[in-house]
């Protein structure tokens, strides 16, 4: 079994120089050094990566740094201001990819980027929302704006399914304990699991390991599945 080490450096040592202030408010950020990893795993440069939950956009400003284009879709619009800044940040660092990122309901995919970005995108990479629910936008009563966050997940990987070119992936980053919704999400929108991977974090502080909130023995790990539209399911 594969073991990706990302922790080497700490996550502080890693968004050094890469996240403008105000990220660190976000619970939930990919720690840089795996998003690089993944990039280069699993596109080239040129290539599109789309983020579908980019949060502050971690995913989509290590693609452009890496010399690929990047789109990103993310509800919240205070995370999307942080986003546009890191996007900013990566392009002036790196001066080759372009990034864009969108406020709205991944899964409901605005038209233009639906038909613009339509079989273009290389590599889905995202790492989905936590919660028992999500947020999207008011079908048919307002009051009815969250959705159970597998049927979410479900909606927002089959959004995204027409966008990716014809050898293109999916892969999803969540913690370990969080593997069996996910992969049931994967089954429901008709996606093949190609591979199951996991990253391994550990923090240390003055030489020891320090226990985090979700780490097993001092260190945290995350599933990374990798997935791709099962035949006749092509755009
Ligand atoms: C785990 S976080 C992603 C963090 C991101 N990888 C980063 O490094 O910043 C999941 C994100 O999904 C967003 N989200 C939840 N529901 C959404 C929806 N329906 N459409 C788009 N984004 C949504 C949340 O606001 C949250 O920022």
């Amino acid at each position: 079994m594969h073991t990706m080490l990302v922790g080497q450096r700490s996550l502080a040592t890693q968004r050094r120089g890469r996240h403008v202030s105000g990220s660190s408010a976000h619970p939930d950020r990919m720690a840089p050094d795996l998003a690089v990893a993944l990039i280069y795993d699993y596109t080239q440069p040129g290539d599109l990566a789309v983020d579908p939950f980019a949060g502050v956009g971690t995913t989509l400003a290590e693609a452009v740094r890496g010399g690929r284009d990047a789109y990103g879709v993310e509800y919240d619009p205070g995370w999307v201001a942080l986003a546009r800044a890191n996007l900013a940040l990566a392009r002036r660092q790196s001066g080759i990819g372009h990034g864009q990122i969108v406020r709205g309901d991944v899964t409901r995919l605005p038209a233009a980027p639906r038909r613009e970005l339509r079989g273009r995108a290389s590599l889905v990479l995202t790492a989905p929302p936590s919660s028992a629910t999500m947020p999207v936008s008011p079908r048919s009563s307002a009051r009815h704006n969250r959705v159970d966050l597998m049927d979410g997940i479900t909606a927002a990987l089959e959004e995204c399914v027409p966008l990716l070119n014809p050898n293109g992936l999916i892969v999803v980053v969540s913690r370990s304990s969080r593997r069996t919704p996910v992969l049931l999400d994967a089954v429901a929108a008709d996606l093949s699991l190609l591979a199951v991977r996991h990253a391994a974090y550990a923090t240390m502080r003055a030489g020891r390991l320090v226990a985090g909130r979700h780490h097993v023995d001092g260190i945290r790990y995350d599933d990374i599945l990798v997935l791709r539209p099962r035949r006749g399911r092509r755009p």
